[in-house]
């Protein structure tokens, strides 16, 4: 559900019509509406309700102050992967004992930080990290609260790219390697083991690779217990799909009944880490058409937002949906949506029907609130853009768009004479 619809032909973000945004505000520009975002964030935690736990919003997907703002409003955490990331929480007013940091390659640095604003917890991913995190603590005079990230070997069925629960992949501690790894969190003096972690992969549509999880890791907690290692925590990641195109993701209610009935009889406060299900068709990327051109094979649209602004077609081949802003009657055609940046991977969308655009035409890049902004760069020195926050019939923008004098910021030319 969210609040994006067309009225007489308008395309609206709540009762804001898109394109009086693309002209007062410009193009490209990520708009978010915050009744969707409140709903969204809501409907995962209300499904969750009946059991002590915390949803920590992966802020990669999204990390804007006033965002992360809101769901801190609704009682929310964050799950942070930086200092960077660990410094937007708080400066958007998320208290530290709800957020958990995860991330295969914290710098010393970055674990002090974190040590010293006394967060939930680490989420370490490897056993020299384990080692490092005791060290700082130490150091510091303090213990770390800890959490093994596991990977429990199952295959999540999503782009390759974003899977991380495989054994290939880079993240967590074998689950087999586990209890030596807990063995040894338990001799270190200055690390306090609090629970037990894992994620398995971004934009499942499927709940069993949930389920396979958990039923490993449950097995490895009854092992834990025996060794009379409390689990106070268990954070089950984030990884919920939604819907791009024609996917037909589980509700996070279903998702929670899966993972409720899998956990029955364990008594300990679940964490959760989404991001994408949150926020992702909570936004749009609004751009303007620059020109249209036919070549000997193909039709294109090149338009003022490129893989800079949003890379996931580039990157991962993904779809989103392009919508116009105002509907017309125009014939239909099919076409190539590419951005100014030269590259030719600079699209997004392929072979795409649309109705016949102009120059000057506005159009919305749909379900782009997700690792939009957040993965957004100044390649070909491209300002990066403005990001827009809609309330009912009101908008705010919560970044502006930069400028060339913030593209050369921190540069300078030394006399080399
Ligand atoms: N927790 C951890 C430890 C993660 O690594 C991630 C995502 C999440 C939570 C949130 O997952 P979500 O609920 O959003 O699926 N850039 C890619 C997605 C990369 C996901 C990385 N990790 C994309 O645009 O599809």
């Amino acid at each position: 559900m969210h609040h994006f619809r067309y009225e007489q032909d308008e395309l609206y973000c709540e009762k804001v019509p898109l394109r009086k945004l693309a002209d007062q505000v410009g193009t490209p520009s990520y708009v978010y509406s915050h009744a969707t975002l409140k709903h969204h964030f809501t409907v995962f935690d209300n499904a969750f309700s009946g059991v002590p736990h915390l949803t920590c919003f992966a802020m990669k997907a999204s990390s804007n102050l006033a965002i992360l703002n809101l769901f801190g409003s609704l009682g929310g955490g964050v799950d942070i992967v930086s200092g960077g990331e660990l410094y937007r929480a708080r400066r958007a007013g998320i208290p530290a004992d709800r957020i958990v940091y995860s991330g295969v390659g914290k710098t010393v640095q970055e674990i002090d930080y974190a040590l010293k604003e006394n967060i939930l917890m680490f989420n370490i991913e490897s056993d020299l990290e384990l080692e490092a995190i005791n060290t700082r603590a130490g150091e510091l005079g303090i213990r770390a609260r800890i959490a093994l990230r596991v990977n429990p070997d199952v295959d999540p069925k999503t782009h390759p790219y974003i899977s991380t629960g495989l054994k290939k992949n880079k993240f967590g501690i074998d689950i087999e390697g586990a209890l030596r790894s807990y063995q040894r969190a338990r001799e270190l003096e200055h690390v306090e083991i609090m629970g037990v972690d894992c994620h398995i992969g971004s934009q499942l549509t499927d709940i069993s690779p949930f389920v396979d999880a958990l039923r490993r890791l449950r097995v490895l907690i009854e092992r834990l217990q025996d060794m009379g290692i409390a689990v106070h925590y268990l954070d089950l990641g984030g990884g919920l799909g939604i819907v791009y195109d024609q996917e037909s993701p589980p509700h996070p209610h279903e998702y929670a009944d899966a993972i409720l009935k899998e956990l029955e009889g364990l008594s300990c406060t679940l964490i959760f880490e989404p991001g994408r299900v949150i926020v992702g068709n909570a936004g749009l990327l609004l751009t303007r058409v620059l020109y249209t051109k036919k070549s000997a094979s193909k039709d294109f649209v090149i338009v003022d937002a490129g893989m800079n602004d949003l890379v996931r077609p580039s990157l991962y081949g993904s779809y989103h949906q392009i919508l116009p802003v105002v509907k017309s009657d125009r014939d239909m055609q099919v076409v190539d949506v590419v951005g100014p940046i030269c590259e030719s991977g600079d699209f997004l969308a392929r072979e795409r029907g649309l109705p016949m655009v102009l120059p000057g035409d506005s159009l919305a890049v749909m379900s782009a609130g997700a690792y939009g902004f957040t993965m957004s760069s100044n390649y070909n020195s491209r300002p990066r853009a403005s990001e827009v926050l809609v309330r009912d019939d009101q908008y705010f923008v919560i970044r502006k768009r930069e400028t060339h004098e913030d593209l050369v910021r921190g540069e300078w030319i030394p006399d080399l004479t």
